[in-house]
Parts: C-alpha cells; sequence; structure tokens
C-alpha cells in the first residue's frame, strides 16, 4: 500500500493525539496581556471599541435605567485602570439568618442603592440580620477563565487535600447558564463564583446593578419584596438582548491584566514568588491555567471557545472554587446552603491595581488582607507569619508586582 508523504504525517499527528493525550499535544500559547484598552484577538479593535462604548454608555430612564439601581454604566464600577478592570465602588447585599440557614428576602440578596424616584429609595430591611458589602470585581481576562473546562477545575479542587496535608479542600460549585436553562456548569465569575458564564453574567448584572431588564433576567427588581412598577416607564424587556451581546463580546475580548515586569524582574520579586509557593499560598491562589482546546463546546451548548482564548495559558492566581477562609459573611447566592461562609479564592492578577480588599473591601493593605486569612487559609498563614522579616517584604514585591 502507498502513503503520500502528506498522509503519513497525519497518520503520525493521529497516533501522538490517540497515545499522548490532546490537550499535550499542542503547546499552549500564553494569552495576551496588557492595561492597554486593545482587543485580544477576539474580534478586531473597532469591534471591540464600538462594545466598549456600550459597556461605557449610561442608561437613562428613556433607556431603562432602574428604577432602582446602583450605577448608570458597567464601566461606573469597572474601570481602575481601564474598562473592564474592577473599582473601589462597593454594593451591599443583605439577607436573614434564621439560626440554621440564610433566607433571602423576596427579591434577593442585593441591594439597590439608588432610585430613578425617591418615593421608591430602598434601605436594608429591618429584617435582615445578615449585612454585607461588596466589592466590585476585576473582568480582565475573564474571557479565557470562562474558557477553563469543568474538569480542569474540579480536578484543582480534588487535589488541593493532599496538596496541603489535609486543611484545604476548594468547592466547585455548580451554577445554572442562564442562556442555557437547565444547564450547569462550573461556577467562576464573582465573588462566590456565583455565575459560570459571562453572558449569564451580563443579564444578571444589567438588571441588578443598572436596572434594565434583559432576555435573560426579564422583570424589573423587587428589592425588600416591594413592587417598582409604577415607576418602570419602560416596556420590559428594556434590553432586546443587543447591549448583554455587546457587553459579553467587550469583556470576552479583553486581555488578562499585565504583570509589572519591571518590578517581576527584580531578585526580591522572584524570591517572593518562590516564598509565595513555598508557605502555600498558591494552593488556592493557582499562579497558571491553561484553557480548553479551541473547538470545546461550554456553557450548555451555547458557546464554541475560539481560536482566539482556547489552548492559552493564564496566570489568575486563584483556582475559581470556594473556600471558608474566615471571612465568610454569611450570604448564600447561587452555591447553595454550604457556600454561606466561603469565598471565591480572590484572583490575585491585577492585584496592585486594588485599594480596597477581601469581599468587603475591609482590608487597606496586602499584608492585613494576608493575615486576616483563616480556616482553610490557617496553617498557611501560621507559615507566613514564620517567615523572616525579608522574605515577608519579597513575598509583597511579588505580590506587588501582580
Ligand atoms: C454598582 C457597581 C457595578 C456596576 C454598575 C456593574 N458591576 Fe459588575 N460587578 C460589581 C460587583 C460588586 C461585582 C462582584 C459581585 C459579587 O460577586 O457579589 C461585579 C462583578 C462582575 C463580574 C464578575 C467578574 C469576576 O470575575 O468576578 C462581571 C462579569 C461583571 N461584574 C459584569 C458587569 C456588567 C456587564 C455590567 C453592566 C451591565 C456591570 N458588571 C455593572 C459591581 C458593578
Ligand atoms: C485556602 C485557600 C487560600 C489560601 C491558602 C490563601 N488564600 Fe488568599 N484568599 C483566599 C480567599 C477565599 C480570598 C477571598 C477572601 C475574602 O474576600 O474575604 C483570598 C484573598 C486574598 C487576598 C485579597 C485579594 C483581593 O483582591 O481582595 C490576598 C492579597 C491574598 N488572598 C493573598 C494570599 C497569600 C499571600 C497567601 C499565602 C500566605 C494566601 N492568600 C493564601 C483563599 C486563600
Amino acid at each position: 500500500m502507498f502513503f503520500s508523504k502528506k498522509s503519513l504525517t497525519l497518520m503520525a499527528t493521529i497516533a501522538v493525539l490517540i497515545t499522548e493525550n490532546v490537550c499535550f499535544a499542542v503547546p499552549a500559547t500564553e494569552a495576551p496581556a496588557g492595561f492597554d484598552g486593545k482587543t485580544n484577538g477576539l474580534v478586531d479593535q473597532g469591534t471591540f471599541d464600538a462594545d466598549r462604548v456600550t459597556f461605557e454608555e449610561r442608561d437613562t430612564i428613556e433607556t431603562g435605567l432602574g428604577p432602582v439601581y446602583n450605577a448608570e454604566a458597567c464601566s461606573e464600577c469597572h474601570q481602575n485602570p481601564v474598562t473592564g478592570s474592577a473599582s473601589q465602588v462597593g454594593v451591599v447585599r443583605a439577607g436573614i439568618f434564621d439560626g440554621s440557614s440564610f433566607k433571602e428576602l423576596p427579591g434577593g440578596s442585593l441591594m439597590q442603592d439608588r432610585a430613578i424616584n425617591a418615593a421608591i429609595q430602598t434601605r436594608v430591611d429591618n429584617r435582615a440580620n445578615v449585612r454585607s458589602f461588596r466589592v466590585s470585581t476585576n473582568i480582565l481576562g475573564d474571557g479565557f477563565v470562562e474558557a477553563i473546562s469543568d474538569e480542569t477545575l474540579k480536578q484543582t479542587a480534588a487535589l488541593q487535600p493532599s496538596q496541603s496535608g489535609g486543611g484545604i479542600q476548594g468547592t466547585a460549585v455548580m451554577v445554572e447558564v442562564l442562556e442555557a436553562p437547565g444547564n450547569y456548569r462550573v461556577g467562576r465569575f464573582g465573588w462566590k463564583a456565583q455565575h459560570a458564564s459571562l453572558l449569564s453574567f451580563a443579564g444578571d448584572a444589567y438588571r441588578n446593578e443598572v436596572g434594565v431588564t434583559n432576555p435573560l433576567v426579564p422583570t424589573e427588581a423587587t428589592p425588600n419584596g416591594r413592587s417598582v412598577a409604577a415607576f418602570d416607564t419602560t416596556p420590559d424587556p428594556e434590553d432586546t438582548g443587543a447591549d448583554i451581546a455587546d457587553f459579553t463580546v467587550f469583556m470576552r475580548a479583553l486581555k488578562t491584566p499585565p504583570r509589572d515586569t519591571v518590578l517581576a524582574a527584580t531578585t526580591a520579586a522572584r524570591s517572593g514568588e518562590q516564598s509565595f509557593q513555598k508557605t502555600g499560598c498558591g494552593t488556592c491562589h493557582v499562579a497558571t491555567f491553561v484553557t480548553a482546546p479551541t473547538g470545546t463546546v461550554i456553557n450548555g451548548g451555547t458557546f464554541t471557545v475560539p481560536e482566539a482564548l482556547g489552548n492559552k495559558t493564564i496566570h489568575p492566581y486563584s483556582d475559581f472554587l470556594l473556600h471558608d477562609v474566615g471571612t465568610g459573611d454569611g450570604i448564600v447566592q447561587n452555591g447553595g446552603p454550604s457556600s454561606r461562609n466561603k469565598l471565591r479564592t480572590a484572583p490575585l492578577w491585577g492585584l496592585r491595581t486594588r485599594s480596597r480588599l477581601l469581599h468587603d473591601g475591609s482590608a487597606l493593605t496586602i499584608a492585613d488582607a494576608i493575615t486576616r486569612h483563616r480556616g482553610e487559609a490557617g496553617k498557611v498563614v501560621n507559615q507566613f507569619n514564620l517567615l523572616g522579616q525579608k522574605e515577608k517584604d519579597n513575598l509583597l514585591s511579588f505580590l506587588n508586582s501582580l
């Protein structure tokens, strides 16, 4: 039998794919990083810029703002240092703890601090004995985070008990993909890993933060269970789906937060990174992930990982899993009752741009955020406390380079 050179190469490639494991056959490439307002290659720069404008657009009563809301545009809370990043802006969550479990007040746990009419100004209900702040999180790089397979995150969780000598076990919460009802995926976005898809988050945030109803969340908020219908002058849904689609393309096309390359190259930061790993911070703040191969179908069949996001290496310094590190605020979102006092490992990429740390912004220095860790992170923080002053300074240099 005769085989052409081309078909022999093809057969050899197939043999490699079969014998090795597809994931390792093609080396992953580094995801583009930058605070430069440029597309990561998912779409052209013109499309990216147009979608950024939608993300920055201030809604008005005519376009559906409110009746209750927290801000007029996505970028009001996601902008430091470029559109799509995080910011110091916080929101309020509240609910009831009845002695055994957390209960939402009718209307959910997120409060809206602003209203288009003083008559519907909302304040936390007196019945709510659980009250917490939430600082805005970063979105840069989240297109790659969305493209991490569930299996990869579950494997990370499965390895943690042996990596930590038993103390650490992250929880992968399964959350519904709003655009694919009935389909569940490992949550990874938000302080409680409450969403798995960026489109789901966009639909949720547009209604809950800006007050604009949309096909994924088609009815107005009812803060503390109170209807705001009398003040809803625009027919629902106020967004036909075009805006949430634009937000999503913009978010998926964002580059990852870049390192401070000058600081990162110093001996102090390099040695600090070793201490970070040696003390065990890296068990939860996982340095590196590789996204699913191009062509992988995710989000309940509604999204296929494109080339710009597939098989990319990223350095988020998070496992995207929930842990109890002693800072829990008692709020349950999509993760079920056991997630009450757990939080997603805060991704540390872009840390140097964050001024208010931990979910509630209660830590104002990185050192304070570290020493506040307890619970699952107790042993690791003891190790940190045992480091000499020089090693601690080096570890902080490393963190300041992120
Ligand atoms: C009033 C401030 C505010 C506005 C406006 C706002 N967000 Fe957010 N955003 C937040 C906060 C706070 C969080 C963290 C929420 C949590 O986990 O409780 C967040 C988290 C996110 C995340 C998750 C990122 C991650 O990896 O954790 C996405 C995605 C997001 N927002 C998208 C949007 C979009 C799209 C809009 C506009 C429709 C928007 N946000 C408007 C405050 C805001
Ligand atoms: C058991 C898992 C775990 C370990 C181990 C761990 N962390 Fe964390 N880390 C978390 C979680 C969860 C949060 C979010 C807590 C919150 O918001 O209340 C967090 C938050 C942080 C923050 C705040 C980031 C922000 O944007 O708010 C910093 C800084 C941090 N960790 C650094 C470290 C360092 C340094 C170590 C090692 C000494 C470490 N962590 C060990 C899980 C862990």
